[in-house]
This record gives C-alpha cells, structure tokens and sequence, in this order.
C-alpha cells in the first residue's frame, strides 16, 4: 500500500473501495434530491478567507473547553450510525482515537458497541451520548440513567428528525433491509454481510434498532426538553437546529449548548447548507450557550471558517468513517491529525494564534468580491 493518506480527499475516494456498494449508499447518502447534503460542502466554497500577514504565528494554541472540559483542539466527533459496517471494532475504535487524540467523541445512539463497553475501553476521553425523544418516556430515560452512570459527560438530543428523512438512494438500495437487520444484530454472529471487504461485522448489538426511529415522538414539543431537564444534571446539547428562533428556544429550555446541524443532510432537504446557518445562531445565542457546528466540513480552511462564524468547536462526520474503514483506530487517528494541522496552518496564514483571535472578519461571502 502507498503511504497514508495526507488529506481527508485521498480518505473519501479510497471509502468506496472499501465498501461494498449498500454500506457505502448508506454512509454517503442524503434525503430527497441531496441538495442540502451537497450544498453543506459547497456553501464553505463561497466563503473567502482574509489572510492577515507578520502577526508572529510562532507559537499557536489549537486547545479550547466545551461545557468546561478540555480538548486539545475544535474538532470533535460528531455521531454517525452503525460504524460496525465500516470497521469490525466500530465505535471502540474511533473513541480510542478521539481519546488518543484529546478530544471530544459523541456515541450515536445507533452504535454497535454498548455505551458502557465504549467507555470502559477508553475511559479517558471527553465523550458525550446521543439521544432521541421516544414516545415511551422510560425508554429515554433509560438512556439519559446509562450515559449518567456509566460517565458520559453530556446528552447530546437530536431534535431534527420527527421521523426518518427521505433517504431515497437509500431506500431504492437492495441489500438495504439486510444491511439493517445486520448492522442491528438481527441475523446474528455469522450470518453478517461483509459491508467493509475482506471482514464480517462480528457480532453487533446496537442499542436501538432504527425502526426505534419510528418511535421517536411526534408530539414532542420545547415542553420534552423541560421535562429532561428536570430529570438530569447532565448537560443537554441541542443537535439540529438551524434557526435563531429555535436556538432561542432551545436556551430558554434549558439547553447548556447547541449544535448548528441538518444531520448531514438526512433530514429535511432543501434547508440551509449550516455553515449559511450558523452565523445568525452564533448571533442570536453565542454570548449565552456555546454554539457548535457540523456539516459538510472535510479540511481545515472549513474548520477555520466555522469558528470565525460562531462556532466554538466543529464536529465531523463522515471524515472520521472514511479513517475507520481505512484503517481502524489509526484511520481516525489520522484524520484528526490531518484536520489539526491544516487548522494550526491556517492559523499561521491568517494571524491567529490562539483560538480567540478566529473572528467573522477573516471571513467574507464571494459576492464580496464580485462588487469591487
Ligand atoms: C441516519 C440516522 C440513523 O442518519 O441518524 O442514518
């Protein structure tokens, strides 16, 4: 094999060959017509950055805090489902890297490793844990009790999907239902597909089935999150949100931080790229909430561009599937790693550095330019 891949581009093209053709369908799609999952990259192309030259860039300190714990740097990993279909050690694996790495990992709900076993394998890192609202109370609250007992540091609620999203390409995919009853352990150990080539899954246990999904509730209103708040010290990041009115609701519930998402583009379609997004949230919350970012994010001039907007920390996705099915723990190693050092050379080129000195001037929209 050639050397290691030195930018998430090289990972991205090398994912599908690692896949068989539904794993990869369901890691890469978007709902309806694709246009938000496509515009999530786009929209950051659109976006210049203003260099600022002889500032002394010697010494530059990527660290931050989220919710007063440290990271070595604002990238963190966002939730994805099902990682045992990229990598047979799944979950285990990227929150051994994020903890090598010293940053934050969010555990999908839809894992194929308990939370516990994801916590006793790398106890050390800053991990919070993804939850829905599920019509039946108890079973969230089963959940939140888990995440609470076995060290979990936030609950991060994902609050954009009232149902699944149209997730057509996925939908019209022929192996789909298998790689489901797969990837949710219902075939059982050997009876697996091999979704990343040359491996079976292993014996995989998620902790909920997606048709679970189907029981997220409908009726649920700012009033749920109340009530959670009433129910746990832990606290509660909002995931999904891409108006000021909701980000401001979410504050007024309760919310200790927010995270500007449209789930990837798995959601409704058609809604802003988040990066376009974020800037009238950060406006509307920052100066109460830490707001965080993902979407669409695949170098560090995106990262940069991000935090110059509002973002205290960024979240990615896919980048860190495409580095598990790589190569496992040491894939999302390196892609970490890649993402880091672009934002540390950014920094460099832009003056910063430290962290506090990314701000929305460094930033301007390509119309900019167009009216000189
Ligand atoms: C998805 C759900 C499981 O996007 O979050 O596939």
């Amino acid at each position: 094999m050639a050397g290691k891949p030195t930018c998430v581009a090289e990972y991205e093209e090398l994912f599908k060959s690692r896949l068989d053709e539904t794993g990869w369908i369901y890691f890469v799609s978007g709902s309806d017509e694709e246009i938000t999952l496509k515009q999530n990259r786009k929209a950051f192309k659109r976006l210049r950055l203003k260099p600022r030259l002889l500032r002394n860039v010697n010494s530059r300190d990527l660290s931050t805090s989220l919710l007063g714990q440290r990271v070595d740097f604002p990238i963190c990993i966002a939730p994805t489902a099902f990682q045992g279909a990229a990598c047979p050690d799944a979950e285990l694996a990227t929150a051994k890297a994020a903890e090598k790495m010293g940053t934050c990992m969010i555990l999908s709900l839809h894992a194929n490793k308990s939370m516990e076993e994801v916590m006793t394998k790398s106890p050390a890192g800053l991990k919070w844990q993804n939850i829905y609202l599920f019509r039946n109370r108890t079973v969230t609250l089963d959940l939140v009790r888990r995440a609470e007992s076995s060290n979990y540091r936030g609950l991060v609620v994902t609050i954009d999907n009232p149902s699944l999203g149209n997730l057509t390409r996925i939908y019209k995919d022929k192996g789909i239902s298998t790689f489901f009853a797969d990837v949710t352990g219902k075939h059982g150990y050997g009876h697996c597909k091999k979704y990343l080539k040359g491996y079976d899954m292993g014996p995989v246990v998620a902790d909920v089935m997606p048709s679970d999904l189907d029981k997220t509730d409908p009726s649920a209103t700012w009033e749920y999150v109340d009530w959670l708040r009433t129910q746990t010290n832990l606290p509660i990041i909002i995931k999904g949100v891409l108006t000021a009115e909701d980000a401001i609701l979410a504050v007024n519930h309760g919310a200790n931080a927010v995270i500007v998402s449209n789930h990837g583009g798995r959601a409704l379609d058609s809604v802003p790229a988040t990066i376009e997004a974020l800037p009238e949230i950060a406006r509307a919350i920052g100066d109460k909430v830490e707001v965080y970012f993902d979407g669409g994010i695949r170098n560090g001039n995106d990262v940069f561009k991000a935090l110059a907007l509002g973002a205290k920390a960024v979240f990615v996705g896919r980048p860190i599937l495409y580095g598990l099915a790589h190569s496992g723990e040491e894939g999302v190693v390196n892609v970490l790693d890649i993402l880091k050092t672009e934002l540390h050379r950014t920094m460099g080129f832009t003056g910063c550095q430290t962290l506090a000195d990314i701000k929305p001037s460094f930033v301007v929209h390509e119309s900019h330019y167009a009216k000189l």
